[in-house]
């Protein structure tokens, strides 16, 4: 770096970066993540002023940061993240918008397959929309700390909320049978080389156990074959991606968390889910599909018994996806999906 060239930003932000490594990214200022799907969403979920919508992955606020100036001083925006770096970003972020702007806001630590309890906490009757924008943020990624990063070394952690959970992706290789690491790998990133990296692994912690992120990606590629790896990307994302989901238990927490949203949202109010990888946008699919349909009979019956009515409206029948120009400006919203549907009126 040019010192002649150095403006006084770029100057404290190495002056923070000395003082704490990690600080450059997780300084709320410098929260880099960009909101994907962006106009989509904000399209779709035909906001008003005076809704209360919950964002239930906050992140940086990106997405909340434009939900809260449509639903404005009138409105609710509660936005839930596990995240302690997220919500403390985001809070700043959304404080930051002028009186006449700003709805009330309430900023909640949780997993959102919580949702239940959240809601009642954060005292509100019910939502008039809900965002999902599912997995990790650039922040997390790009925080070797953390461990997300097959990029990057540092230890083998993955835990969205390292304040509150115990499981972290070490524990994972190093103490998982050879069988349940072949399943999570397979179930959960449909990698082929799955058993042989998890023989590879438990060769591997033999001796010491495996506990920074380069150790692993070594151990990835001794087990897949160099003919294996010239296509599909780096050989260990499809690992990483699987010990990140079974750290935080992200397709439970899913499946839960879509539920209650559907119970909370008021009749008319619209549900948006943004994923990244097929195993979320089949989740999601499925249950819109699930609450779209309501009569549950086997379709042999001529007449429907089980009384069950629709809940849902699918909005959308094929998911929404970014435009090339969105992926040349933001290319990790590559693999975004966007599914949105909208609570029926029961009693009508
Ligand atoms: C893709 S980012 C959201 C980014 C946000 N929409 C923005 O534009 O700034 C996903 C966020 O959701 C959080 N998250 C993921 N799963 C969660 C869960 N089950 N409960 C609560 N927060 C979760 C992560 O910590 C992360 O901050
Ligand atoms: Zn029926």
């Amino acid at each position: 770096m040019h010192s002649v060239g150095m403006t006084s930003a770029l100057k404290s932000m190495w002056l923070r970066w000395l003082v704490n490594p990690d600080g450059v990214r997780t300084m709320t200022s410098e929260y880099r993540h960009i909101p994907v799907l962006l106009s989509e969403c904000l399209e779709y979920l035909h906001l008003e002023s005076n809704y209360t919508f919950v964002d239930a992955t906050l992140g940086g606020a990106g997405h909340s940061l434009e939900v809260a100036k449509r639903i404005g001083p009138t409105g609710t925006l509660i936005g839930i993240d596990q995240d302690d770096v997220a919500r403390a970003a985001a809070t700043q972020r959304l404080q930051a918008l002028p009186d006449d702007v700003r709805p009330e806001i309430k900023v909640l630590a949780g997993n959102f397959g919580e949702m239940d309890s959240l809601l009642v906490q954060a005292e509100i009757p019910a939502a008039n929309g809900f965002l999902f924008d599912l997995g990790v943020s650039s922040v997390q990624i790009d925080t070797p700390s953390r461990g997300f990063s097959f990029k990057e070394d540092g230890p083998l952690d993955m835990r969205m909320s390292p304040s509150t959970q115990t499981l972290t992706a070490a524990e994972i290789v190093n103490t998982y049978n050879a069988a349940d690491l072949t399943r999570i790998i397979r179930q959960y990133s449909d990698e082929k080389w799955a058993s042989r990296i998890a023989e590879f692994i438990v060769e591997a912690r033999q001796g010491q156990p495996l506990t920074t992120s380069s150790q692993l990606v070594d151990v990835i590629k001794a087990a897949v074959p160099a003919s294996a790896r010239r296509s599909g990307g780096h050989p260990a994302k499809r690992t990483f991606q699987a010990l990140r989901i079974e750290v935080n238990g992200e397709l439970q927490v899913l499946r839960t968390g879509l539920e209650s949203a559907i119970r909370w949202l008021a009749p008319g109010g619209y549900l948006a889910v943004i994923s990244y990888h097929s195993l979320e946008d089949r989740i999601v699919k499925d249950m819109f599909k699930e609450y779209a349909q309501g009569c549950t009979c086997p379709p042999d019956l001529p007449v429907c018994v089980c009384g069950n009515k629709p809940i849902l409206k699918q909005i959308t029948r094929k998911p929404i996806l970014p435009t090339p120009e969105e992926i040349a400006r933001n290319p990790r919203s590559r693999s975004a999906k966007l599914r949105v549907a909208q609570r029926l009126d029961e009693t009508a």
